[in-house]
């Protein structure tokens, strides 16, 4: 398996990877292009990484992560910035990071993060945040991030409601919970 940065040449596999993991139609290819250059930190480094079986060169994973400045909401509206210990403008965003089922718990998810979190240090970031699914099966979403120090700020019930796509665990709409999450990257010194 290889990480490297999520390019656009990668798009159309992306596509096919997150309607098959995560549920057919979250994410359209105009926003994976929109995401993909919303990764680009204005110096030039790409926040975002694929996880790629070099053998069949299929995409098995994605980590979808914004510096400072790029982003101003997730995929559902809701963000409580008032709560956090730095400013939405010094603050990164975990968009989402999806593994392939078969390769999941063997800390493909955390090593992804961990190049992103690499790259917001060097842009030296003072903080992250990102929306855990709660529902997610064994709770590994909500467990790996705090297994890397996040911690919980709020939750927002129904955040993904108005997302047009077919949620893997309740279908069409998804009433999945979001817990919002932080990382402090001056207090954990990382
Ligand atoms: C969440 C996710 C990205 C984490 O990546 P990962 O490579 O599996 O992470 P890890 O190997 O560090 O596992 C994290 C924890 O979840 C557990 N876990 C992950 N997948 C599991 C599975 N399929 N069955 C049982 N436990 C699992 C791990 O045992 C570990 O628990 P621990 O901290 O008690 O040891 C990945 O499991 C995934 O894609 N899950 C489904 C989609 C999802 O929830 N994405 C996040 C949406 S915001």
């Amino acid at each position: 398996m290889q990480i490297r940065p999520f390019l656009p040449s990668d798009i159309p596999q992306v596509k096919s990877f997150t309607d098959q993991v995560v549920g057919a139609g979250y994410y359209s290819i105009e926003e994976l292009v929109e995401n993909q250059k919303k990764s680009i930190a204005p110096t030039g480094e790409i926040c975002s990484f694929v996880l790629v079986d070099e053998a069949t060169e299929r995409i098995m994973g994605l980590r979808l992560a914004y510096p400072p400045g790029n982003w101003d909401h997730g995929k559902g509206s809701k963000l409580r910035a008032d709560l956090w210990p730095t400013a939405l403008n010094n603050t990164a965003y975990f968009q989402s990071l999806f593994v392939s089922p078969e390769l999941q718990g063997h800390g493909w998810g955390p090593q992804l993060s961990a190049k992103a979190l690499e790259v917001f240090k060097k842009l030296r970031a003072e903080g992250v945040v990102a929306h855990s699914w709660k529902e997610s099966p064994n709770n590994s979403s909500f467990k790996y991030l705090m297994n890397i120090g996040f911690k919980p700020i709020i939750e927002h019930p129904h955040y993904w409601i108005d997302v047009d796509y077919v949620c893997t665990l309740d279908g069409k709409p998804c009433k999945c919970t979001a817990v919002e999450m932080h990382l402090n990257l001056k207090e954990n010194n990382l």
